[in-house]
């Protein structure tokens, strides 16, 4: 495709026929790089070809016909950690539920896909633990499981979520299952035999010896759990990034095969039998290694049919995806990692939730949903010490909406679940980083949304074709996101 960045002369070149209408239903919400649009609305999008004036403009396509259907949206949000509830927990009742309507119902983000951490992450507080710990005795029968203050907190902290969103969709993710089921023993600090002791890397690879068994009765005593204080598990990964085995927190090595078999001869069939019908995501890394999920999904077909990706690799190619798409087309996919830092650029989280979306992403979420002002807490021995929030919580009874946020909710908002991402063209940045991304959804009322991150530093005017037969044009102001919301097709 080619990006048409034009003049007046061009566009009245392209010969719009239709009539200019007044576009009473359409709106426009806006957050930018300086912080004074934060889901802010702004001058809605016209029908027709609109007045561009002097500035630059710039073309879209989308195709909004059930031809140009792609992906059906999940949702978006962030990770919950022990540091987001541990930090939420701060926050007398009445502000917090201020926070949690913002978070999700219709008075912010209506987020509606979190990720939340099984046990410690490196975003909890000293010191680590897994949900059976058992003293670091061997516990095969997890007779000793239990949640403990944290598990039970963020459990708490999930279904109330849940019932302010009913559409929320919660994955859930180990970085260490309980030390004593590791062939090292500790839930993290030895980067020696960081593995499961589960008997594929022990006894010629049949899986039969060690601890599968209670690897997979672990997370089946874990939703079950949260289930019945109210916090539905829909999905879980077996493991956070398998492919990461770093001694300053939890981590745990785990192959593409091993992951493959444990999910296929002992996870998958201990849900199954527990009448459990959380779904089971592979992979939750980077998308430099996407034969991982291949193997994954292809030796446990009975019960993956869906990867989770992270940001993490270096130069980042959301386009792994599209090609993983092809070869698998009725996977699912989501983005379940990407931190947001301070010190990120403007454009970072809007960055990580436009690639995937236009590569077959159903939802997208950021690490982590909230932090105190030190960006924990977090663990003494290492991990993320500049892993911000979406939502920073002040000691003194109040919250901050960091730009990641507002980022974040120029998608969620407007692109509820069920939407269905449209194909589309126009989407170009020059290597300079200059340039317009773009991605659009048909909403379950018919009404069609485009989220724009215009990344020139000026204003431009933009006008979006549907193959349906009709053109909006518009104002987008400079370096900022902007989504429209058109009304259903006449
Ligand atoms: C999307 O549009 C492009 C360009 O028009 C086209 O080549 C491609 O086949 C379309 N894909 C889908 C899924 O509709
Ligand atoms: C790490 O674990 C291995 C067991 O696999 C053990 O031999 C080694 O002593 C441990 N190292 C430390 C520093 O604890």
């Amino acid at each position: 495709m080619i990006p048409l960045l034009t003049t007046i002369a061009g566009l009245a070149a392209l010969g719009h026929a239709s009539p200019e209408k007044r576009a009473t239903d359409a709106a426009a919400h806006a957050s930018n790089s300086a912080g004074n649009y934060q889901l802010s609305s702004i001058t809605a999008p016209v029908q027709g070809a609109g007045s561009p004036g002097s500035e630059s403009t710039w073309k879209l396509t989308i195709d909004d016909t059930s031809a140009g259907h792609k992906q059906t949206i999940t949702g978006f949000g962030g990770a919950v950690t022990d540091a987001t509830v541990t930090s939420f927990n701060t926050l007398s009742r009445s502000t917090l539920q201020q926070l949690l309507n913002e978070l999700m119902t219709a008075d912010g983000a209506q987020f509606a896909l979190m990720r939340h951490t099984i046990g410690a992450s490196d975003l909890s507080g000293d010191p680590v633990y897994t949900y059976d710990d058992n003293g670091g005795e061997a516990d095969p029968s997890l007779a000793g499981f239990n949640l403990g203050d944290r598990g039970n907190a963020m459990a708490e902290m999930l279904a109330t979520m849940k019932s302010l969103q009913s559409d929320l969709t919660v994955l859930g993710s180990p970085w260490s299952p309980p030390g004593w089921m590791k062939l090292n023993g500790v839930i993290d600090g030895n980067t020696t035999d960081n593995n499961l002791n589960d008997g594929y890397l022990t006894s010629g690879g049949t899986g039969s010896t060690g601890y599968s068994s209670a690897f997979a009765q672990y997370f089946v005593k874990y939703i079950q759990a949260y289930e019945a204080l109210g916090a539905t598990i829909d999905a879980i990964t077996i493991q956070n990034e398998p492919l990461n085995s770093q001694s300053g927190y939890p981590t745990m090595y785990v192959f593409d095969y091993e992951s493959a078999q444990l999910i296929q001869n002992y996870v998958g069939p201990a849900l199954a039998d527990a009448n459990l019908n959380t779904q089971i995501w592979a992979y939750d890394h980077n998308t430099n290694e996407p034969s991982y999920p291949q193997t994954v999904l292809t030796q446990a077909s009975k019960y993956v049919d869906t990867v989770a990706w992270h940001c993490y690799a270096r130069d980042v190619d959301w386009t792994v995806l599209s090609s993983f798409q092809a070869t698998n087309p009725s996977a699912k996919q989501y983005m379940t990692e990407c931190w947001t830092p301070a010190s990120g650029s403007w454009h970072q989280a809007a960055d990580f939730t436009m690639g995937p979306l236009q590569n077959y992403a159903s939802g997208v979420i950021a690490w982590t949903l909230g932090t105190n002002t030190a960006d924990g807490p977090h663990l003494s021995s290492g991990g993320c010490d500049t892993c911000q929030g979406l939502v920073t919580i002040d000691s003194a009874d109040g919250y901050t909406l960091t730009p990641a946020y507002y980022m974040m909710a120029q998608f969620s908002k407007f692109m509820p679940p069920g939407a269905i991402v449209l194909n589309g063209t126009g989407s170009y940045t020059y290597s300079g980083g200059q340039g317009v991304q773009s991605v659009a959804s048909l909403n379950p009322d018919g009404t069609r949304t485009v989220v724009i991150e215009n990344l020139f530093s000026k204003d431009i005017y933009l006008s979006v074709e549907t193959e349906s037969g009709e053109e909006w044009s518009g104002n987008v102001p400079s370096e900022s996101v902007t989504t429209w919301v058109l009304p259903a097709s006449a």
